[in-house]
């Protein structure tokens, strides 16, 4: 079994990914985290010594890695989906959960500190911000609308869907 958590930064993947595996007793890996580590360098740093065109390539290459990994929960990157088939690719290996917020919804998770080491958002704060994540969801909601199954609501809440989608399959 390998679950494939997608969604919008700030929707929760890494944190709900993390208490679901806990719970069944998987496998947790976060892509970024894994990249990180493999490269020796932050996400920013990659962005801004690479470029986002590569970030890309890396994130790919982590999805292949880490696609071949059994009794896992994997938190992929917000972008992550909509690159390459990386979304076919997901649904292909495995099952696909969208954790689905409004814009408004993440904007008051990001504002603040959560910008900082995320250079798409390169440090936008309140409307602005806002704004942001509803133009990006707007083109990305078409991959992200493609998962198995969406859900939503409280951290509480969303853990125990994903946990029952999981041991329901
Ligand atoms: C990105 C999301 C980030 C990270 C990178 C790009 C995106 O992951 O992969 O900063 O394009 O949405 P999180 O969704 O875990 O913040």
């Amino acid at each position: 079994m390998r679950i494939f958590l997608i969604g919008y930064m700030g929707s929760g993947k890494t944190t709900i990914g993390k208490l679901v595996a806990k719970k069944l007793n998987y496998n947790f890996i976060d892509m970024d985290s894994y990249i990180e580590a493999t490269q020796f360098k932050t996400i920013s740093q990659i962005f801004a010594e690479q470029g986002e065109d590569n970030f890309r390539l890396m994130e790919q290459k982590c999805l292949h890695e880490v696609g071949e990994f059994d009794n896992v929960i994997i938190s992929t990157g917000g972008g992550a989906p909509c690159f390459f088939d990386n979304m076919d690719y997901m649904k292909n290996n495995g099952l696909t959960i969208y954790l689905k917020y409004s814009a408004q919804e993440l904007a008051d998770r990001l504002g603040g500190a959560h910008v900082a080491k995320r250079p798409i958002l390169a440090n936008r704060q309140g409307e602005e911000l806002t704004q942001f994540i509803a133009e990006g969801l707007a083109k990305r909601e078409q991959f992200y609308a493609q998962a198995a199954h969406y859900v939503s609501g409280d951290i509480s809440s969303e853990v125990n869907q994903v946990y029952n989608l999981v041991v329901g399959k």
